[in-house]
């Protein structure tokens, strides 16, 4: 595969780039390390298939040709770059607006000047919070236009209004993923998210923040499985066809049960504290990913225990030293 990656040096693109180098693939990274981290990709450096652009992808009009000084042919452009975590996104509100509409505008500008099919990283916030269970490509979501959230959710959703308007024209063959909460090495420890939030408080023997009681649900699908069908939904025919695919784990967990696991396996002795629920945070999350396993014939093969463990590692390196780059 040959691949151009927004938002590689992110917890996704750089475990992304990784897989298809590992593969024999080519992949020409650009991100603005607005959230991501040079780090991330500093290993993939020695590839001589690897090249890495420091750039907003929602501001050179002349994204096609710095690529192109990096790589003649390009497949696939995964569409990656944006703020992810609700601390990031809560930063950089305007900044994650941009990344999906104008960042996604030339997306489709790339992937059409290569000849590329665009890959769109969408995600289950589309759905706010949803008033159906589990969550397939059909409903449509339940989401606060204006809330401090919205500018991911409305983001993305633009994004995707975006992707599929240009599919229909005919000016890409897209397709765009609705992923579920990923966890895994790479990701910051203080980003916000549950899994590195309760992983680090483990570790450092603080109690777990348990937001509104900790009932409600997320299911957690470690990053290596995603891979998997990321990679899929890259190679797959199409045939000309549209498609709108969950990827998650179907799996659903409480909050509090997860703070359990993760003391269980770190090995620490669990402390809860209590916590407001913050606004719009969804009470239930849950995907329907039956198009896919059809579509990629895929599903998550990791358990949260084995995923667990070896997010627990990378984290120990990273507060500790040791490994560094684990996946
Ligand atoms: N991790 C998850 O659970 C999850 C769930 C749903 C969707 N997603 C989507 O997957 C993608 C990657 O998420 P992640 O978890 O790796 O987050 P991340 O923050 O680790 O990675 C995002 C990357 O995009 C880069 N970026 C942001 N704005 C940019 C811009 N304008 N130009 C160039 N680079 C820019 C950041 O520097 C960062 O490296 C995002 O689009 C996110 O919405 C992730």
């Amino acid at each position: 595969m040959k691949a151009a990656i927004t938002g590689c040096a992110g917890f996704i693109g750089s475990h992304l780039a990784e897989r298809i180098l590992a593969h024999g693939g080519s992949v020409v990274g650009i991100d603005n390390l607005l959230t991501g981290r040079s780090e991330n990709v500093r290993h993939l450096l020695d590839y001589p298939e690897f090249a890495s652009i420091t750039e907003d992808i929602a501001i050179p009009s002349n994204i096609v040709a710095l690529v192109g000084e990096h790589i003649e042919r390009i497949d696939t452009v995964f569409h990656l770059a944006s703020p992810a975590s609700p601390n990031d996104y809560a930063r950089y509100p305007l900044q994650t607006l941009v990344a999906n509409s104008r960042g996604t505008e030339h997306a489709i500008y790339l992937a059409n000047r290569f000849h590329a099919r665009l890959i769109l990283a969408s995600t289950s916030e589309v759905y706010g919070d949803p008033l159906e269970h589990p969550q397939t490509e059909e409903y449509w979501g339940n989401v606060n236009p204006v809330g401090p959230r919205s500018c991911y959710d409305e983001g993305k959703r633009y994004a995707e209004a975006l992707v599929a308007a240009a599919h229909r024209v005919g000016l890409v063959d897209a397709a765009i993923v609705r992923i579920f909460n990923t966890y895994g090495p790479r990701m910051r420890i203080d980003d916000g998210r549950v899994v590195p939030s309760f992983i680090g408080r483990a570790l450092r023997g603080e109690p777990l923040t348990l937001y509104g009681g900790g009932e409600q649900t997320r299911s957690f699908m470690y990053v290596d499985d995603l891979i998997d069908a990321l990679v899929r939904v890259a190679t797959i025919p199409l045939a000309g066809d549209f498609h709108v695919l969950n990827l998650g784990s179907t799996v659903e967990t409480s909050i509090r049960a997860l703070a359990t696991v993760v003391a269980s396996v770190a090995g620490v002795r669990l402390q809860v504290e209590d916590g407001p629920l913050p606004t719009d945070d969804p009470t239930r999350r849950c995907p329907d990913i039956s198009r896919a396993q059809m579509l990629l014939d895929w599903q998550p093969q990791i358990g949260i225990l084995e995923g667990l463990r070896r997010t627990i590692d990378y984290f120990r390196g990273e507060l500790y030293g040791g490994q560094a780059a684990a996946s």
